[in-house]
């Protein structure tokens, strides 16, 4: 079966086909267009501004797509996109062209919670994952722990008091001048840095659980700077700033990974997944590795290119969901409840 995955929930706007297969899923092609140009002078994604370039960049990805599959429209089985949650403006754009596209080619149609896109992004990194399954789905918007039982199932544990972690990675990178989307620029800094700074003092909670905030950290974050003279201005190269950097990267991953070996048990978790933005720190990475060994976790982490905001995860997760019967009144929503 080819499924053309669709996603625009936020600022990347990006189109796949994928081949569902007895094996898994196969990514035929995939084309993204960031917009981190467009909204990097701002520190953050400005929603009106992002609705408007999706709006210039649907045509030309799925276009792209297509043509690098090889694959005429009306050969594809089915349409999956993003329905939910997002920005609402930037949901509708693509949303809206899938069902005309649908609707004139007699495709079938699929919306998709966007973390579900998340979470089916692993089924590339191991199809035949064992579950019950803790899936950390972790980005810009979402520092949330699930517990799944399969592909198309989220149950949730816990999640982030208040910021999500990705937002610790892109304040930082505002805060030092360093451009947005802050992750990426973070975490290779930290990779060049020599040593770390001091460690970041983990919060600690009434209730006494293992739980996660990241706004502390912010303002941890923020001192730090303001106390180093010159510092918010010093630059990439600039070696107090990498290993800041460094100490952003080791303290996020830390802190991430706290709860995990607690949970695993008492929830008799047979594989970790760990998917979203942030999913693409090189810390996080190695640290989730180490753990999971010595849990006997299974580990699925999805390459890069499918941790991030992409079309070929929604079709991933779009191949195992059931078609809209009547896709017309079905709506975009931002605060789409799993
Ligand atoms: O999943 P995603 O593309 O969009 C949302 O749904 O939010 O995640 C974007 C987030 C941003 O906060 C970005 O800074 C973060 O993922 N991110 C990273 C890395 N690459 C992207 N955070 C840490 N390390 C990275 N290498
Ligand atoms: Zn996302």
């Amino acid at each position: 079966m080819w499924v053309l995955g669709l996603e625009s929930s936020c600022d990347d706007c990006s189109a796949a086909v994928v081949e569902e297969t007895p094996a898994g899923p196969v990514l035929r092609a995939m084309a993204k267009q960031s917009q981190d140009q467009l909204h990097s002078p701002y520190g953050g994604v400005v929603p009106e501004l992002a609705a408007r370039e999706h709006l210039l960049q649907i045509r030309n990805v799925i276009q792209e797509a297509l043509a690098k599959a090889e694959l005429p429209l009306q050969k594809i089985d089915r349409i999956a996109v993003t329905q939910g949650p997002g920005l609402v403006g930037s949901l509708l754009t693509l949303f809206s062209a899938s069902k005309a596209l649908a609707w004139r080619e007699n495709i079938p149609w699929v919306p998709v919670h966007h973390l579900l896109g998340h979470l089916g992004a692993a089924r590339f990194a191991v199809p035949d994952l064992p579950f019950p399954a803790l899936a950390l789905l972790v980005s810009g918007g979402h520092t949330h722990l699930y517990r799944s039982e399969g592909w198309t199932h989220l149950e949730l544990l816990q999640k982030t008091r208040d910021d999500a972690a990705g937002e610790a990675f892109d304040k930082t990178a505002r805060m030092l001048n360093l451009g947005y989307p802050g992750g990426p620029v973070v975490d290779t800094l930290a990779q060049r840095a020599e040593q770390a700074a001091a460690a970041f003092t983990a919060p600690k909670f009434r209730d006494g659980k293992a739980s996660w905030s990241f706004s502390g950290l912010k303002t941890a974050m923020k001192l730090r700077i303001a106390a180093e003279p010159g510092l918010a201005v010093a630059g990439p190269e600039d070696a107090r700033v990498q290993a800041l950097c460094r100490s952003l990267n080791e303290t996020v991953a830390a802190w991430l990974l706290k709860p995990i070996p607690a949970i695993a048990k008492e929830t008799a978790a047979l594989s970790l997944i760990i998917s979203g933005g942030v999913a693409c720190n090189s810390e996080l990475r190695a640290q989730a590795k180490l753990l999971a060994a010595r849990l006997g976790l299974r580990l699925a982490i999805p390459e890069p290119r499918f941790c991030t905001d992409n079309g070929a995860m929604i079709a991933s997760a779009g191949a195992l969901l059931p078609p809209a019967e009547d896709p017309w009144p079905v709506n975009a929503d931002s605060n789409l409840k799993l």
